[in-house]
């Protein structure tokens, strides 16, 4: 079969190597998945450009997040048949309440953990998880970080309901879930983008204001005012971009930091934070509870994940020039077979 490595020392697309390597077997506990979808995510440029992700001189198969079909399964797994359709969980170890401070790594394709860029992979038995029966294999590999992300912040600790106002920003993968699951919710969205055609999709997408962040510095202190303020941001920025989110929120609202573009400390108004209650909650992808549930509400509103565009796995290095290349509507997706 054919696998991609991202070999040590390797900072750019380019030096990815496509190569014929033996099919794995599953081991005892372990299941064999035909990979069909892989998604690319924001982190996965970051762990090419090092060393965030990279553990000094070790080749790493790339990307974290699957979609396939399991083709095998090791001795012991029950909960598991061929043919079953899955995706990854994205942490080892946490299955449901808050975030234990052992995840179990930061993901596949990271460090010491090979990812999912291949015709086939082995994992785990408890590291898949059902994925949604009305999506394609490229539509549900959008799931395990952005989509459970996205959850995470709309629903998770501070879940928004209809009444409420959310503020998701730019069009990743993160803030186009955010908006599909804060609208079925019941809540209202309002965006804040850098492009005025980016502004145009957000609107019909269901988003009832877009405002230019580029060129109304205020941004937030303006969609507070159309909205009359908002329960929640979910921030794809980053830390030092909290400050700059407060004013668009109401009393007792809550900014959820997501983003890792501008990350590091925050100066906060502390008159804003305390007076206002206002509540800064870090977001680090979720559970399987979260993904479970996830799983469920896009089965039951028939929720579509969007995708910006595929690639074919001959092209994976191409996928990766795109995600660091930005202006993205939606998922970068892989297809493998
Ligand atoms: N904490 C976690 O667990 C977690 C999980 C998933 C993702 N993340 C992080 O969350 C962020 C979003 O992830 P993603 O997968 O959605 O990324 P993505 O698909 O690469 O999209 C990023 C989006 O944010 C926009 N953006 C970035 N900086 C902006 C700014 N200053 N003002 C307005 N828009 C801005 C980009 O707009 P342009 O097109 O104009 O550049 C783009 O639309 C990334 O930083 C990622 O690393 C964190």
């Amino acid at each position: 079969m054919e696998q991609w490595l991202l070999p040590a020392g390797v900072t750019d697309a380019e030096g990815l190597v496509l190569r014929e390597v033996p099919v794995p077997e599953p081991g005892p506990g372990e299941v064999r998945i035909t990979v069909r979808a892989v998604s690319i995510n924001a982190r996965d440029a970051l762990i090419l450009a090092g060393p965030f992700g990279r553990a000094g001189d070790r080749d790493l198969v790339p990307l974290s997040d699957v979609a396939g079909e399991i083709d095998a399964v090791g001795e012991g797994v029950t909960q598991w048949a061929v043919g079953d359709r899955v995706t990854d969980l994205h942490f080892a170890g946490w299955d449901d309440g808050p975030a234990p401070d052992d995840r179990g790594g930061v993901g596949l394709g990271a460090d010491g953990d090979d990812g999912v860029l291949a015709e086939q992979v082995v994992l785990r038995a408890d590291r898949v998880t059902r994925m949604p029966a009305n999506l394609s294999f490229a539509e549900a590999s959008a799931l395990p970080v952005a989509g459970v992300t996205a959850w995470n912040a709309v629903m998770g600790r501070l879940p928004v309901g209809p009444g409420d106002t959310v503020v998701v920003i730019g069009s990743g993968g993160v803030a186009l879930f955010a908006l599909q699951i804060a609208t079925a919710a019941g809540a209202r969205v309002v965006a804040m983008g850098r492009r005025e055609e980016q502004g145009e999709r957000l609107l019909a997408m269901g988003a009832t204001d877009f405002v230019n962040g580029t060129t109304v510095p205020g941004w937030a202190a303006e969609l507070a005012g159309r909205c009359g303020g908002a329960a929640k941001v979910v921030n794809t920025i980053g830390m030092r971009a909290v400050g700059a989110c407060l004013p668009a929120l109401a009393g007792g609202g809550e900014v959820a930091v997501v983003g890792l573009v501008e990350h590091g400390s925050a100066t906060l108004d502390g008159d804003a934070l305390l007076g206002r209650e206002l509540v800064v909650r870090g977001v680090s992808v979720g559970s399987h509870r979260m993904h479970r549930d996830l799983v469920a509400l896009v089965e039951r509103e028939h929720l579509r994940p969007v995708i910006d565009r595929t690639f074919p796995f001959s092209k994976a290095p191409e996928a990766f020039r795109a995600q660091a290349g930005g202006g993205l509507f939606g998922k970068l997706v892989i297809e493998v077979a």
